[in-house]
């Protein structure tokens, strides 16, 4: 019989090679969100299930949906006993602006504690280290629980084609419980359990002026400018409070409660902590809302990205033809992104001059997710965490989205343990990515010990 003592032992003998494996996987350039890198996508996959199946897990294979394909395995060799789905995706964002990396993105780096590289932390690493514990326990034993993977390659891009996939082949899916790796933690020191995701809306805001760029001194002044416009389209968004001026935006928001307040004013997520990690001079925000709630709890509206006239070296005397802005939403309960789509919608119609034609494109949406921490698996997390920290977990919403989550409850009744090695300063879509190594073994040993309370 397996027990934990001897798999914690081998995952310890095991680091080094457990690193050699995690950047095989990093040197994939597997960026799911353009198109280019579908080979890159496929290989990864592959290599995902070739490790699957060196571990011994069954019925390993590809499936494909309309976009990039998902990595099934099982081993269900314990009828009786409960099933655990193993979470996790293999795609990465972009890596650019490039020229701010200090390491090549695709080839780890270790530099004192800290492994470099795109997807180390989000979350190459994070499902390695739901792997490398799985092996362990494979190669010391028996497996004490059922298990499945579903390893996704559309996260990063909203999970784009996951509830047409689930509608058909939810059934294969079903588990007693989902560990998700892909959620962090508040600290190196702190472990944490994450019981609330955001959702997202992406959208692309297109605004079109003159049929082609112009002389701006020859046309400046009796011609909108398509930049102008867009600008103030988007500073129109948001009041001076921060608040977002969508009509109906906060509708069928969830109010905070003076319990989760009290909950979140424990946590060590400060004004403090917020200004380190980030580098800013001072925060922004609601001011009814500490930051941890304005990310944890509250919804926002971000420009993510912003294209239009000469951006080049020097100057260009250029009246743009057009603008364009990546816009996103993160959304709460009880918000939909069909309803936050109509009023985005709504605002440009109200607010959009008649000098200029504009268009919305829905790029994609991930729902809202709150779960369930009175599960067997999150109190086998929890007391598999206090194992290994010698302290109980922290519990917090967290800001960013994983759109499976909230799929997964409701076409499968699977609810997640959403947890994780990630930590906040390791630069997740960002240059520099980075994992923090000791997180990453401490991650290791505690799934190592939930597997087993699990059973
Ligand atoms: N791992 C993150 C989400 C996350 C980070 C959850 C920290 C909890 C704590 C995930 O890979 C991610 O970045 N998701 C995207 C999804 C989006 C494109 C729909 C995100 O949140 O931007
Ligand atoms: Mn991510």
């Amino acid at each position: 019989m397996a027990d934990a003592k001897s798999a914690i032992e081998y995952a310890h003998k095991n680091r080094e090679r457990f690193i050699k494996e995690l950047s095989e996987f990093v040197k994939i350039e597997s960026i799911s969100t353009d198109d280019e890198y579908k080979p890159q996508i496929q290989k990864a996959a592959e290599w995902a299930a070739d490790h699957l199946r060196k571990l011994g897990i069954e019925n390993v294979k590809l499936m494909p949906t309309a976009g990039h394909p998902v990595v099934y395995g099982d081993w269900l060799q314990l009828p009786g006993a409960p099933t655990v789905l193993i979470y996790g995706h293999y795609d990465v964002q972009p890596v650019d602006p490039i020229e701010l990396w200090e390491t090549a993105p695709f080839e780890t780096t270790v530099k004192g504690d800290y492994i470099f590289g795109r997807g180390t932390s989000d979350m190459k690493g994070q499902v390695m280290a739901t792997l490398n514990a799985i092996e362990a326990i494979m190669k010391t034993g028996d497996f004490p629980l059922n298990l499945k993977f579903m390893l996704e390659g559309e996260e990063e891009i909203g999970s784009l084609h996951m509830p047409d996939f689930l509608s058909k082949h939810g059934e294969m899916f079903k588990a007693d419980f989902c560990l998700n790796p892909d959620a962090g933690a508040i600290s190196a020191d702190e472990p944490t359990i994450t019981y609330g995701l955001r959702g997202l809306a992406y959208y692309e805001i297109n605004i079109y002026g003159p049929k082609q760029d112009l002389h701006s001194g020859l046309f400046g002044g009796t011609v909108h400018n398509p930049a102008q416009v867009l600008t103030e389209l988007l500073a129109g968004m948001h009041d001076a409070n921060g608040t977002i001026t969508l009509p109906g935006f906060y509708d069928s928001v969830r109010p905070v409660t003076d319990q989760e307040r009290e909950a979140s004013a424990r946590l060590p997520t400060t004004p403090e902590s917020y200004l380190e990690q980030t580098g800013v001079p001072a925060l922004w925000g609601e001011k009814e809302y500490t930051p941890a709630l304005r990310v944890g709890a509250r919804p926002t509206l971000e420009v993510n990205g912003l294209l239009s006239g000469w951006t080049g070296p020097g100057s260009k005397t250029v009246l743009p033809a057009k603008a364009m802005a990546k816009v996103s939403c993160r959304l709460v309960p009880d918000q939909t992104s069909a309803e936050v789509h109509k009023q985005l919608l709504k605002y440009m119609e109200q607010n959009a001059p008649k000098t200029v034609a504009w268009e919305v494109k829905d790029l994609h949406q991930s729902p809202w997710a709150i779960t369930d921490i009175n599960t067997s698996g999150v109190r086998a997390l929890a007391s598999a965490m206090e194992t290994v920290w010698g302290k109980p977990p922290l519990y917090r919403r967290e800001g960013g989205s994983i759109g499976v989550v909230a799929m997964l409850q409701e076409t499968c009744g699977v609810e997640s343990g959403l947890v994780g090695c990630g930590l906040p300063d390791d630069n997740v879509h960002s240059p520099n990515e980075r994992m923090h190594l000791p997180t990453w073994y401490k991650n290791v040993d505690a799934y190592i010990h939930f597997f087993f309370n699990m059973k």
